[in-house]
């Protein structure tokens, strides 16, 4: 209802609204939703937040769906965001939090986004979706689809966390298991998406899974009372919720709510597969394919991401940086946050904090920043990963 249209994120060609699209037609780039925000800032004040929702839908205004009961909702959003004091003495950090993210249908972040995707498919028409996946966009997708009453189909890596397939098939979605990465499911995906009359709903090639992802900035906003954090850490692979807040700071101090001082945000990948990390120490601005991707941590085994340019570009504005942890690191730190403060989280969570430690160790975060982690899914789907640590540790 507030959207005007969407735009290029790389070459800026505005392409009409209401309208199913998948990539900009003139440079094959990620589309942006862009807002009449004067009219949006009309009823969505601050004050008003107060007797809304208790999801991410209380910020209708900036949310792409034009008609309610095209709304697609299992209560995704307005996730806690936890003091973690105990961590923040341990790494010599005041004020650190975490943003618990497992606390979303489907267990993780991926919700916001498939929310905003399937209601918006389902707005525009699209019948049967398909998506690549590292696994959790995957059960996000299939839940989604199956409350909306769509098909959904579904290509995952062989390797795929086991919880991650079976909430697949239990949620009514046809599921393709493949030998490779999350890259040659999307190939598969685009080779046969035209024949077989799929809407594709892989990371970025649809624009409004960034939407949903976004609402992670206003609730951060919001729940710091407006006072954004001075460091945010987000483990990264295709790189939505980093490029969504980063929109969403920048659709906040449009309407007047925060001013321009922005949050350092920071990219944690895993070392055995950090596209990103190269390509920000090398000072490009597109990522190469990370060869022979391999990490415990699948959502980020992303060898190659589409929106690699709107990562590097929100990590070099806002003066944050990139870092690559070990998975013998951040499979270590899912324990001791979980010991710590009582939350288990994916190991691509886990990951922010090996990366604190090392922008404390490099004096990029001091004890004074405000530092915010995101915990972007639940431990518990990740069984494997930590059994086959008990295991190796017993022998
Ligand atoms: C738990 C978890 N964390 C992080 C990511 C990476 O997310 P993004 O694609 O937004 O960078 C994924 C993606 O699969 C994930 O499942
Ligand atoms: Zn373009």
């Amino acid at each position: 209802m507030n959207v005007t249209h969407l735009e290029c994120g790389l070459c800026g060609l505005e392409h009409e609204a209401r309208q199913l699209h998948n990539l900009c037609r003139n440079c094959g780039k990620p589309l942006l939703v862009r807002y009449d925000l004067n009219r949006s800032k009309t009823t969505l004040t601050k004050e008003s937040l107060a007797s809304r929702r208790a999801d991410m839908w209380r910020y209708r205004e900036v949310l792409p769906v034009e008609s309610d009961s095209n709304i697609v909702s299992l209560g995704e959003g307005w996730t806690p965001l936890l003091r973690a004091k105990k961590l923040g003495k341990v790494v010599g950090i005041h004020e650190v939090y975490i943003k618990d993210e497992s606390q979303n249908p489907t267990q993780s972040f991926k919700a916001r986004g498939m929310a905003t995707a399937v209601s918006m498919a389902k707005e525009l028409g699209a019948k049967k979706l398909a998506v690549p996946s590292a696994g959790n966009a995957a059960g996000a997708l299939a839940a989604y689809a199956a409350r909306a009453g769509l098909k959904s189909f579904i290509f995952m890596p062989r390797d795929t966390p086991r919880a991650n397939v079976v909430e697949c098939e239990q949620t009514g979605a046809e599921v393709t298991l493949m030998d490779g990465l999350i890259t040659d499911c999307g190939a598969e995906v685009a080779r046969r998406k035209d024949a077989a009359r799929w809407f594709d709903v892989s990371t970025l090639k649809e624009p409004y899974r960034v939407e949903g992802k976004k609402t992670l900035g206003y609730e951060l906003a919001e729940q710091m009372s407006w006072e954004l954090p001075d460091v945010i850490i987000y483990p990264t692979g295709g790189g939505t919720g980093l490029i969504g807040m980063w929109k969403a700071f920048a659709e906040m101090e449009e309407m007047g709510w925060i001013g321009s001082r922005r949050p350092r945000m920071v990219t944690v990948q895993a070392a055995g597969c950090a596209p990103i990390v190269r390509a920000f120490e090398q000072g490009h601005r597109f990522a190469d394919e990370f060869p022979n991707a391999a990490t415990t941590a699948s959502g980020l085994r992303v060898p190659k991401a589409i929106g690699d340019f709107l990562i590097l570009d929100a990590l070099r504005q806002s003066g944050g940086t990139a870092v690559a942890v070990t998975d013998e690191e951040l499979i270590a730190a899912t324990r001791e946050i979980g010991a710590a403060e009582g939350i288990f989280c994916a190991p691509e969570g886990a990951a922010c904090l090996p990366a604190l430690r090392i922008l404390v160790e490099d004096g990029l975060v001091s004890t004074s920043d405000r530092v915010v982690l995101f915990n972007t899914g639940a431990g518990v789907k990740y069984i494997e990963s930590f059994t086959a640590e008990l295991a190796e540790s017993a022998d």
